[in-house]
């Protein structure tokens, strides 16, 4: 056991990743490995609570993430890569706090609210998908994270997390720690079409795609609608594109401002330069991911180790919960 602090974050396996997983959550997982004990795993349950009608992709969808992950430079030697579904702990302690989670702290949750509208093709009035945020809770409760690197719109989740622990502790006496958010630098990365990025929306650029297919995609985005002739004076605080550019060129982002503020560049080479610095970017990221998938049985050995790990400490979580609870 190290004294470390607990690092965790998950995401969904809903498809290939793209730039809003990388600057959501990815980069701090990377940044912070050494420095704290990590648990990164890919919710396959969360998923269900929203595929459940179609559930065949998940889990390739999964092994694709996984590969995504370790080619990105997640190192499994010292962080726990693992699969949500192979912790069978999670499950019992979700029950736990259930018990204890009163609907109405689920019912006005706005991610909830938010997902049924957004999501209205789907049937989305069960119980699992209303409990999502429980479900959550208990992954980052089974192994007592102290840290979880999240986006901006999970910060309902995490508060939900922090109030079903102070709950459980208050009834059965101190036992969960309260987790913290890490926020990346850029909490919401924007999508081609100024929404927030994710494949539901069809906006995203991900990181497979190669450098023709990036440029069509920021081709297609709109700049500041006044900018009609490259030499009009722009105003690159509203403009899309130029949100790409703090991502990636921070350091001289006032160089980028100031040639759009005063029309030295037009938007179309504007919008070439980012898409080659994406890809640019990405490009080790490809060729280490195509070196990977060469060995796919290393990537289910991965899998196999974070099981074996997580679920000796998710076994010891329950057997102390079931204590405190008076039902062991
Ligand atoms: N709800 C998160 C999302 O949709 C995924 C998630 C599930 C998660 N469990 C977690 C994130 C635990 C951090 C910690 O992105
Ligand atoms: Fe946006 Fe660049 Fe055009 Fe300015 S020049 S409006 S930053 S695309």
């Amino acid at each position: 056991m190290t004294d470390k602090k607990i690092m965790l974050t998950g995401f969904r396996p809903t498809g290939k990743l793209h730039l809003g997983h990388l600057h959501g959550n990815i980069v701090n997982m990377i940044k912070y490995q050494e420095q704290y004990e990590n648990y990164f795993f890919l919710v396959d349950w969360h998923a269900l609570s929203t595929e459940y009608q179609n559930p065949q992709n998940i889990k390739n969808n999964l092994i694709e993430c996984v590969i995504d992950l370790v080619a990105l430079g997640i190192n499994p030697q010292i962080t726990h890569l693992y699969r949500q579904s192979d912790i069978i702990e999670i499950p019992e302690l979700t029950l736990y706090l259930s018990m204890i989670t009163p609907l109405s702290w689920l019912e006005r949750c706005p991610t909830y609210k938010e997902q049924i509208k957004e999501l209205n093709s789907k049937d989305l009035s069960t119980l699992g998908f209303l409990s999502y945020p429980v479900l959550m809770a208990a992954d980052i409760l089974i192994v007592n994270a102290d840290i979880v690197p999240v986006g901006e719109d999970q910060l309902p989740h995490l508060e939900l997390t922090r109030e079903i622990a102070r709950r459980f502790n208050s009834l059965y006496g101190e036992y969960f720690k309260e987790p913290k958010e890490l926020l990346s630098k850029a909490t919401r990365v924007i999508g081609t079409d100024g929404r927030k990025m994710s494949k539901s929306y069809n906006n995203a650029i991900f990181l497979s795609d190669d450098y023709n297919t990036i440029k069509s995609k920021i081709r297609q985005m709109i700049t500041d609608p006044e900018r009609i002739h490259p030499t009009d004076p722009g105003h690159p605080e509203i403009c899309n594109v130029f949100s790409f550019y703090k991502l990636y060129k921070d350091n001289n982002i006032k160089e980028i401002e100031n040639r759009c503020k005063e029309g030295k560049i037009g938007c179309i080479k504007c919008k070439d330069e980012i898409s080659e610095i994406i890809y640019e970017s990405l490009k080790d990221f490809q060729l280490r991911r195509k070196e990977i998938v060469k060995n796919m049985d290393n990537i289910y050995k991965i899998l196999e180790n974070g099981k074996e790990h997580v679920r000796k400490i998710a076994s010891k979580t329950i057997k102390e919960v079931r204590e405190k609870i008076g039902i062991d």
